[in-house]
């Protein structure tokens, strides 16, 4: 009887001591993750400074999502604060107190939303330069020239910083990117943007980041890694049951305008129209039409 006991108790320890093992290793690799150093050259950039490009860029700054990110003054916000996580902070982009504005050369800034990451090479947590990286010289030239010319925030805050288990889960979940650096193919020269006209082609331009939502083939479905109480991302083919056909274009720039049409109001909180909504007329005809120029599939197919 005793030796039994004995013997469970020695597996349960071997057990408890793996799981340990396990854990700390996760968070020495998480560890190290974060700490890995990306060789990117920098590359010289010239900044427009007419008015026109300046208040493009803000247009850019804003359906681009940067706004929503980093917010209305680029002074900076809490992105995230989960202890499961951790707390996740966008930084001050102006030249204030706390602001990274002065710390950094045009070319870091441009690398760091191309390539996600930090001066020293270190990436970034949850910065989507995923979808940065394909931005055109012109779009990204324009949208920092507006940074640049944002009057000084003072906003101090303190540096992102993962919690213990925040370390762990980027190890074991897919679902999340917690380091966008880590999947950008940074050697590979990125695909020229296509021409600013109302092609499909310039839609899928402007879609990239519908696709975090709405799935890569935009079908649609639970989005994965967001909280369980979000509704699903409606289907956004024209496959069987979507409402996508029946907005009609001028009806999809209308919803996508003012979150609303025939009735249907879009929870602003889970779908980004508030940053949309800034695209033109044109713009939003040729998202519609990319949309519309997808395979047709049932709702879900991520
Ligand atoms: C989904 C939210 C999100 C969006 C959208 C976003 N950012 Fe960020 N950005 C972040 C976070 C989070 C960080 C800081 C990450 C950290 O502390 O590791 C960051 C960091 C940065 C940095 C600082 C890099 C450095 O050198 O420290 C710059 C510059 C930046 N973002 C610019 C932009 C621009 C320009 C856009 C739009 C084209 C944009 N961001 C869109 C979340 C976002
Ligand atoms: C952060 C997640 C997220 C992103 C990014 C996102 N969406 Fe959505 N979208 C949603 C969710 C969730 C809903 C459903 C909201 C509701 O039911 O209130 C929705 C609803 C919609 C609808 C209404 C569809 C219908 O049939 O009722 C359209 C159209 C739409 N999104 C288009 C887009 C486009 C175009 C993009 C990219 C330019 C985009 N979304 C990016 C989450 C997202």
């Amino acid at each position: 009887m005793r030796s039994a006991f004995k013997w469970t108790g020695v597996t349960l320890g071997v057990i408890v001591g793996l799981i340990v093992l396990g854990t700390l290793s996760l968070y020495g690799i998480g560890q190290w993750r974060l700490k890995r150093k990306y060789d990117i050259p920098l590359q010289n950039i010239a900044l427009p400074t007419d008015a026109d490009s300046l208040a493009e860029g803000r247009r850019i700054f804003q359906y681009r999502g940067c706004e929503a990110c980093h917010g209305e003054q680029l002074q900076g916000l809490v992105y995230m604060d989960n202890p499961a996580i951790g707390q996740v902070i966008t930084p001050n982009l102006t030249t204030g107190n706390g602001g990274i504005g002065s710390l950094r050369t045009d070319a870091e800034m441009a690398r760091a939303i191309r390539h996600g990451i930090r001066p020293d090479g270190t990436p970034l947590l949850f910065m989507p330069s995923t979808e940065f990286y394909f931005l055109s010289e012109e779009d990204l030239e324009k949208a920092l020239a507006y940074i640049r010319s944002v009057p000084p925030v003072d906003n101090e805050m303190p540096a992102s910083q993962l919690s213990f288990t925040g370390f762990v889960v980027m190890n074991i979940t897919g679902a999340i990117t917690f380091l966008p650096a880590e999947i950008i193919p940074h050697e590979k020269q990125a695909p020229t943007a296509p021409e600013p006209r109302v092609t499909a082609e310039y839609g899928a331009y402007l879609s990239m980041s519908c696709k975090v939502c709405h799935g890569l083939t935009l079908s649609g479905g639970a989005i994965t890694g967001f909280p369980p109480e979000w509704p699903a991302a409606p289907n956004l083919t024209s496959g069987k049951g979507s409402r996508l056909p029946s907005w009609g274009e001028a009806g999809f720039v209308e919803l996508i305008r003012t979150g609303q049409k025939h009735g249907r109001m879009i929870g602003a909180g889970y779908m980004p129209w508030t940053s949309y909504r800034h695209m033109t007329d044109d713009e939003l005809r040729a998202v519609y039409l990319y949309l519309m120029s997808l395979p047709p599939k049932d709702f879900g197919n991520r």
